[in-house]
Protein backbone atom coordinates (compact mmCIF):
# COMPACT_ATOMS: atom_id res chain seq x y z
CA UNK A 1 0.00 0.00 0.00
CA UNK A 2 1.21 2.96 -1.05
CA UNK A 3 0.82 7.06 -0.66
CA UNK A 4 0.50 8.87 -3.61
CA UNK A 5 1.93 12.88 -3.71
CA UNK A 6 0.75 14.37 -6.51
CA UNK A 7 3.05 17.72 -5.97
CA UNK A 8 5.13 15.93 -4.22
CA UNK A 9 8.52 17.22 -5.53
CA UNK A 10 7.47 20.73 -4.65
CA UNK A 11 8.25 22.75 -1.22
CA UNK A 12 6.28 21.39 1.38
CA UNK A 13 5.24 17.87 -0.60
CA UNK A 14 8.77 16.89 -0.38
CA UNK A 15 9.35 17.52 3.24
CA UNK A 16 6.06 15.23 3.66
CA UNK A 17 7.56 12.42 1.38
CA UNK A 18 10.84 12.37 3.89
CA UNK A 19 8.67 12.47 6.76
CA UNK A 20 6.29 9.97 5.83
CA UNK A 21 9.35 7.85 4.57
CA UNK A 22 10.77 7.82 7.86
CA UNK A 23 7.70 7.05 9.35
CA UNK A 24 7.98 3.67 7.39
CA UNK A 25 5.23 4.30 4.97
CA UNK A 26 5.61 3.53 1.27
CA UNK A 27 5.09 6.63 -1.23
CA UNK A 28 4.54 7.43 -5.07
CA UNK A 29 4.97 10.84 -6.26
CA UNK A 30 3.84 12.37 -9.24
CA UNK A 31 5.09 16.19 -10.63
CA UNK A 32 5.41 17.80 -13.72
CA UNK A 33 7.84 20.03 -12.44
CA UNK A 34 5.93 23.35 -12.89
CA UNK A 35 7.16 24.63 -9.87
CA UNK A 36 10.07 22.02 -8.68
CA UNK A 37 13.02 20.52 -10.38
CA UNK A 38 13.85 16.99 -10.82
CA UNK A 39 16.90 16.99 -8.17
CA UNK A 40 14.63 17.00 -5.38
CA UNK A 41 14.05 13.34 -5.93
CA UNK A 42 17.41 12.32 -5.33
CA UNK A 43 17.77 14.80 -2.41
CA UNK A 44 14.55 12.84 -1.06
CA UNK A 45 16.25 9.38 -1.28
CA UNK A 46 19.30 11.29 0.02
CA UNK A 47 17.80 11.88 3.17
CA UNK A 48 15.72 8.90 4.10
CA UNK A 49 17.89 6.49 2.05
CA UNK A 50 14.22 4.90 0.73
CA UNK A 51 13.46 4.57 -2.84
CA UNK A 52 10.05 5.10 -3.84
CA UNK A 53 8.45 5.69 -7.47
CA UNK A 54 7.91 8.25 -9.59
CA UNK A 55 5.46 9.58 -12.74
CA UNK A 56 6.22 12.72 -14.96
CA UNK A 57 3.11 13.85 -15.63
CA UNK A 58 0.08 16.63 -14.91
CA UNK A 59 -2.52 15.76 -12.59
CA UNK A 60 -5.24 16.73 -14.23
CA UNK A 61 -4.24 13.87 -17.01
CA UNK A 62 -6.83 11.27 -15.90
CA UNK A 63 -5.64 8.69 -18.13
CA UNK A 64 -2.37 8.85 -16.79
CA UNK A 65 -3.39 8.85 -13.29
CA UNK A 66 -5.23 6.15 -14.31
CA UNK A 67 -2.78 3.71 -15.33
CA UNK A 68 -0.56 4.95 -11.84
CA UNK A 69 -3.56 3.68 -9.95
CA UNK A 70 -3.82 0.50 -12.11
CA UNK A 71 0.56 0.28 -11.50
CA UNK A 72 -0.13 1.05 -7.56
CA UNK A 73 -1.67 -0.09 -4.63
CA UNK A 74 -2.74 3.44 -3.29
CA UNK A 75 -4.63 3.26 0.04
CA UNK A 76 -4.54 7.25 0.40
CA UNK A 77 -3.65 10.74 -1.36
CA UNK A 78 -2.38 14.00 0.19
CA UNK A 79 -2.70 16.76 -2.21
CA UNK A 80 0.11 19.08 -2.89
CA UNK A 81 0.03 19.63 -6.52
CA UNK A 82 -1.29 23.45 -7.40
CA UNK A 83 -0.60 26.72 -8.42
CA UNK A 84 -0.16 29.05 -4.99
CA UNK A 85 1.33 32.55 -5.45
CA UNK A 86 -1.27 34.83 -4.88
CA UNK A 87 0.10 37.65 -7.15
CA UNK A 88 0.22 35.40 -10.04
CA UNK A 89 -3.30 34.24 -9.43
CA UNK A 90 -4.39 37.91 -9.88
CA UNK A 91 -3.22 37.82 -13.69
CA UNK A 92 -3.95 34.79 -14.12
CA UNK A 93 -7.11 33.53 -12.67
CA UNK A 94 -8.09 30.97 -15.85
CA UNK A 95 -4.97 28.73 -15.42
CA UNK A 96 -5.26 29.17 -11.40
CA UNK A 97 -9.14 27.81 -11.66
CA UNK A 98 -7.64 25.68 -14.25
CA UNK A 99 -4.71 24.11 -12.60
CA UNK A 100 -5.72 23.55 -8.94
CA UNK A 101 -9.75 22.99 -9.39
CA UNK A 102 -9.81 20.50 -12.30
CA UNK A 103 -6.66 18.85 -10.70
CA UNK A 104 -8.05 17.95 -7.53
CA UNK A 105 -11.51 17.23 -9.75
CA UNK A 106 -9.37 14.58 -11.52
CA UNK A 107 -7.59 13.40 -8.81
CA UNK A 108 -10.65 12.67 -6.54
CA UNK A 109 -12.56 11.14 -10.01
CA UNK A 110 -10.23 8.54 -10.48
CA UNK A 111 -9.96 8.07 -6.30
CA UNK A 112 -13.66 7.14 -6.74
CA UNK A 113 -13.45 5.19 -9.71
CA UNK A 114 -10.89 2.71 -8.10
CA UNK A 115 -12.42 3.16 -4.53
CA UNK A 116 -9.41 5.22 -2.76
CA UNK A 117 -11.29 7.83 -0.10
CA UNK A 118 -9.01 8.78 1.91
CA UNK A 119 -8.15 12.54 0.69
CA UNK A 120 -5.65 14.52 2.61
CA UNK A 121 -5.67 18.55 1.21
CA UNK A 122 -3.13 21.25 1.74
CA UNK A 123 -5.57 24.19 2.41
CA UNK A 124 -4.49 27.58 3.80
CA UNK A 125 -5.32 30.37 6.59
CA UNK A 126 -5.82 32.61 4.08
CA UNK A 127 -9.81 30.68 3.65
CA UNK A 128 -10.23 33.03 6.73
CA UNK A 129 -10.40 36.16 4.47
CA UNK A 130 -9.70 38.63 7.29
CA UNK A 131 -10.53 36.37 10.77
CA UNK A 132 -13.31 37.42 12.81
CA UNK A 133 -11.36 36.44 16.02
CA UNK A 134 -7.25 36.02 16.73
CA UNK A 135 -6.70 33.65 17.46
CA UNK A 136 -8.12 31.65 14.84
CA UNK A 137 -10.30 28.22 15.39
CA UNK A 138 -11.19 26.01 12.63
CA UNK A 139 -14.75 27.24 13.52
CA UNK A 140 -14.35 30.87 12.42
CA UNK A 141 -16.32 31.50 9.11
CA UNK A 142 -14.43 31.11 6.27
CA UNK A 143 -14.67 33.35 2.71
CA UNK A 144 -14.30 36.86 1.69
CA UNK A 145 -11.08 35.27 -0.08
CA UNK A 146 -9.23 38.04 -1.56
CA UNK A 147 -7.63 36.51 -4.29
CA UNK A 148 -8.19 33.42 -6.92
CA UNK A 149 -5.90 31.29 -4.99
CA UNK A 150 -7.40 31.98 -2.04
CA UNK A 151 -10.73 31.22 -3.84
CA UNK A 152 -9.77 27.61 -5.16
CA UNK A 153 -8.30 26.19 -1.80
CA UNK A 154 -12.01 27.60 -0.54
CA UNK A 155 -13.98 26.00 -3.26
CA UNK A 156 -11.77 22.53 -3.24
CA UNK A 157 -12.77 22.68 0.73
CA UNK A 158 -16.34 23.29 -0.67
CA UNK A 159 -16.23 20.16 -2.77
CA UNK A 160 -14.54 17.93 -0.25
CA UNK A 161 -17.49 18.60 2.40
CA UNK A 162 -20.36 18.08 -0.08
CA UNK A 163 -18.54 14.77 -1.84
CA UNK A 164 -18.76 13.30 2.09
CA UNK A 165 -22.19 14.49 2.45
CA UNK A 166 -22.85 12.41 -0.72
CA UNK A 167 -21.25 9.90 0.65
CA UNK A 168 -20.01 9.14 3.90
CA UNK A 169 -17.51 6.20 3.72
CA UNK A 170 -15.15 8.89 2.25
CA UNK A 171 -12.40 9.97 4.77
CA UNK A 172 -11.20 13.01 4.44
CA UNK A 173 -8.65 15.76 6.23
CA UNK A 174 -7.99 19.46 4.96
CA UNK A 175 -5.23 20.78 6.41
CA UNK A 176 -5.45 24.89 6.89
CA UNK A 177 -1.56 25.82 6.57
CA UNK A 178 -0.59 29.17 8.35
CA UNK A 179 2.91 30.78 6.89
CA UNK A 180 5.19 27.30 6.01
CA UNK A 181 9.07 28.53 6.27
CA UNK A 182 12.34 27.18 6.78
CA UNK A 183 14.16 23.79 5.33
CA UNK A 184 15.09 20.41 5.96
CA UNK A 185 18.05 20.57 8.58
CA UNK A 186 20.26 18.86 5.51
CA UNK A 187 19.83 21.68 3.46
CA UNK A 188 19.08 19.52 0.79
CA UNK A 189 15.53 20.58 0.40
CA UNK A 190 13.72 23.98 0.35
CA UNK A 191 12.00 26.30 -1.22
CA UNK A 192 12.74 27.60 -4.45
CA UNK A 193 10.72 30.60 -5.58
CA UNK A 194 11.19 31.63 -8.89
CA UNK A 195 11.86 34.99 -9.81
CA UNK A 196 11.73 37.92 -6.96
CA UNK A 197 10.21 36.14 -4.05
CA UNK A 198 6.41 37.84 -2.80
CA UNK A 199 6.90 35.55 0.74
CA UNK A 200 8.87 37.84 3.34
CA UNK A 201 10.94 34.65 4.20
CA UNK A 202 12.76 33.91 0.96
CA UNK A 203 13.24 37.49 0.21
CA UNK A 204 14.84 38.50 3.82
CA UNK A 205 17.49 35.45 2.63
CA UNK A 206 17.85 36.91 -0.54
CA UNK A 207 18.70 40.23 1.06
CA UNK A 208 20.84 38.79 3.70
CA UNK A 209 22.74 36.80 0.58
CA UNK A 210 23.34 40.25 -1.43
CA UNK A 211 21.06 38.96 -4.56
CA UNK A 212 18.15 41.41 -3.57
CA UNK A 213 19.08 45.14 -2.25
CA UNK A 214 16.56 45.59 0.76
CA UNK A 215 13.37 44.04 1.85
CA UNK A 216 10.39 46.71 1.50
CA UNK A 217 8.49 46.10 4.93
CA UNK A 218 5.03 46.78 3.44
CA UNK A 219 3.22 49.00 5.99
CA UNK A 220 4.30 49.91 9.84
CA UNK A 221 1.14 51.55 10.84
CA UNK A 222 -1.18 48.07 11.29
CA UNK A 223 -3.06 48.22 14.93
CA UNK A 224 0.45 45.47 15.79
CA UNK A 225 2.78 45.73 18.41
CA UNK A 226 5.20 47.44 16.57
CA UNK A 227 2.75 48.57 13.33
CA UNK A 228 4.17 45.58 10.89
CA UNK A 229 2.17 42.68 9.86
CA UNK A 230 1.64 39.83 12.17
CA UNK A 231 2.04 35.95 10.74
CA UNK A 232 2.30 32.80 12.24
CA UNK A 233 4.93 31.30 10.81
CA UNK A 234 5.61 27.59 10.53
CA UNK A 235 8.53 25.03 10.35
CA UNK A 236 7.79 23.47 7.11
CA UNK A 237 9.32 20.10 8.90
CA UNK A 238 6.87 20.67 11.77
CA UNK A 239 4.07 21.17 9.26
CA UNK A 240 5.19 17.93 6.89
CA UNK A 241 5.14 15.71 10.14
CA UNK A 242 1.16 16.99 10.64
CA UNK A 243 -0.06 15.03 7.43
CA UNK A 244 2.03 11.62 8.71
CA UNK A 245 -0.21 12.25 11.94
CA UNK A 246 -3.15 13.37 9.71
CA UNK A 247 -2.95 10.09 7.92
CA UNK A 248 -2.54 7.83 10.61
CA UNK A 249 -5.52 9.89 12.21
CA UNK A 250 -7.69 8.38 8.67
CA UNK A 251 -5.92 5.25 9.08
CA UNK A 252 -7.04 3.74 12.55
CA UNK A 253 -10.00 5.92 13.56
CA UNK A 254 -13.94 6.95 12.23
CA UNK A 255 -14.39 8.13 9.09
CA UNK A 256 -15.02 12.02 8.77
CA UNK A 257 -14.70 15.23 7.17
CA UNK A 258 -11.61 16.56 9.45
CA UNK A 259 -10.55 20.08 9.64
CA UNK A 260 -7.14 21.70 11.39
CA UNK A 261 -4.94 24.54 11.48
CA UNK A 262 -1.64 23.58 11.64
CA UNK A 263 -0.01 26.95 13.00
CA UNK A 264 2.08 27.32 16.32
CA UNK A 265 -0.08 29.92 17.71
CA UNK A 266 2.46 32.40 18.13
CA UNK A 267 2.08 35.50 15.53
CA UNK A 268 5.31 37.35 14.89
CA UNK A 269 5.43 41.11 13.45
CA UNK A 270 7.60 41.38 9.75
CA UNK A 271 10.62 43.42 12.02
CA UNK A 272 10.45 40.60 14.33
CA UNK A 273 11.72 38.56 11.53
CA UNK A 274 14.11 40.54 10.52
CA UNK A 275 15.18 40.68 14.33
CA UNK A 276 15.28 36.93 14.27
CA UNK A 277 17.21 35.83 10.92
CA UNK A 278 19.57 38.34 11.58
CA UNK A 279 20.17 37.09 15.46
CA UNK A 280 20.22 33.36 14.18
CA UNK A 281 22.60 34.00 11.03
CA UNK A 282 24.69 37.14 11.86
CA UNK A 283 23.71 38.47 8.50
CA UNK A 284 22.18 42.15 8.16
CA UNK A 285 19.04 42.47 6.57
CA UNK A 286 18.25 46.01 5.09
CA UNK A 287 14.99 47.03 4.92
CA UNK A 288 13.20 50.00 4.77
CA UNK A 289 9.29 50.85 5.53
CA UNK A 290 7.16 50.87 2.30
CA UNK A 291 3.18 51.55 1.40
CA UNK A 292 0.82 48.84 2.60
CA UNK A 293 0.48 45.87 -0.09
CA UNK A 294 -3.06 45.16 -1.45
CA UNK A 295 -4.54 42.62 0.07
CA UNK A 296 -2.70 42.69 3.11
CA UNK A 297 -4.66 42.09 6.38
CA UNK A 298 -2.61 43.11 10.02
CA UNK A 299 -2.97 40.01 12.11
CA UNK A 300 -3.15 36.34 11.53
CA UNK A 301 -2.73 33.52 13.77
CA UNK A 302 -3.76 30.28 14.65
CA UNK A 303 -5.26 28.13 17.47
CA UNK A 304 -3.45 25.21 16.84
CA UNK A 305 -5.21 23.35 19.83
CA UNK A 306 -7.55 21.30 17.85
CA UNK A 307 -4.73 19.34 16.24
CA UNK A 308 -2.97 18.62 19.21
CA UNK A 309 -6.20 17.52 20.73
CA UNK A 310 -6.87 15.00 18.28
CA UNK A 311 -3.74 14.46 15.88
CA UNK A 312 -1.27 14.81 18.85
CA UNK A 313 0.42 17.07 16.54
CA UNK A 314 2.30 20.07 17.63
CA UNK A 315 4.66 22.25 16.17
CA UNK A 316 8.11 22.06 17.81
CA UNK A 317 10.78 24.02 15.86
CA UNK A 318 11.39 27.43 17.27
CA UNK A 319 11.83 30.68 14.85
CA UNK A 320 15.36 30.18 15.56
CA UNK A 321 15.35 27.04 13.67
CA UNK A 322 13.24 28.25 11.08
CA UNK A 323 15.83 31.00 10.35
CA UNK A 324 19.01 29.11 10.43
CA UNK A 325 17.37 26.38 7.89
CA UNK A 326 16.06 29.07 5.38
CA UNK A 327 19.52 30.52 5.59
CA UNK A 328 21.72 26.85 5.24
CA UNK A 329 19.12 26.16 2.42
CA UNK A 330 20.51 29.03 0.20
CA UNK A 331 24.14 28.12 1.03
CA UNK A 332 24.29 25.04 0.43
CA UNK A 333 22.83 24.90 -2.82
C1 LIG B 1 4.02 37.93 5.50
C2 LIG B 1 4.12 39.33 6.10
C3 LIG B 1 3.57 41.06 4.53
C4 LIG B 1 6.98 40.39 1.86
C5 LIG B 1 0.77 34.38 1.79
C6 LIG B 1 -0.50 33.79 1.25
C7 LIG B 1 -0.88 32.57 2.01
C8 LIG B 1 0.23 31.56 2.01
C9 LIG B 1 1.51 32.17 2.44
C10 LIG B 1 0.89 30.09 0.19
C11 LIG B 1 2.97 40.26 5.68
C12 LIG B 1 5.03 41.16 4.95
C13 LIG B 1 6.09 40.30 2.91
C14 LIG B 1 7.80 41.55 1.76
C15 LIG B 1 6.78 42.42 3.76
N1 LIG B 1 0.31 31.03 0.70
N2 LIG B 1 5.98 41.29 3.83
N3 LIG B 1 7.68 42.51 2.72
O1 LIG B 1 0.75 37.29 2.85
O2 LIG B 1 0.81 36.18 5.14
O3 LIG B 1 0.55 34.78 3.13
O4 LIG B 1 1.77 33.38 1.75
O5 LIG B 1 1.36 29.47 -0.51
O6 LIG B 1 -2.00 32.05 1.43
O7 LIG B 1 -1.53 34.77 1.33
O8 LIG B 1 2.72 35.83 3.56
O9 LIG B 1 5.16 35.97 3.43
O10 LIG B 1 3.77 37.21 1.73
O11 LIG B 1 3.83 38.02 4.08
O12 LIG B 1 6.71 43.34 4.60
O13 LIG B 1 8.61 41.70 0.84
O14 LIG B 1 5.31 39.95 5.60
O15 LIG B 1 3.01 42.35 4.37
O16 LIG B 1 2.70 41.08 6.77
P1 LIG B 1 1.14 36.15 3.70
P2 LIG B 1 3.93 36.72 3.13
Amino acid sequence: MAVLLPGGAGYIGSHTAVELLNSGKEIVIIDNFSNSKPEVLDAIKKITGKNFKFYEMDYRDKEKLEKVFEENEIEAVINFAGYKAVGESVQKPLEYYDNNIQGALSLLETMKKFNVKKFIFSSSATVYGDPEIIPITEECKTGGTTNPYGTTKLFIEQILKDIYISDSSWDICILRYFNPVGAHESGLIGEEPQGIPNNLMPYIVRVAAGTLKELSVFGNDYPTPDGTGVRDYIHVVDLAKGHVLALNKLEKEEKGLYIYNLGTGTGYSVLDMVKAFEKATNKKVAYKIAERRAGDIATCYADPKKAEEELGWKANKTLEDMCRDSWNYINKK
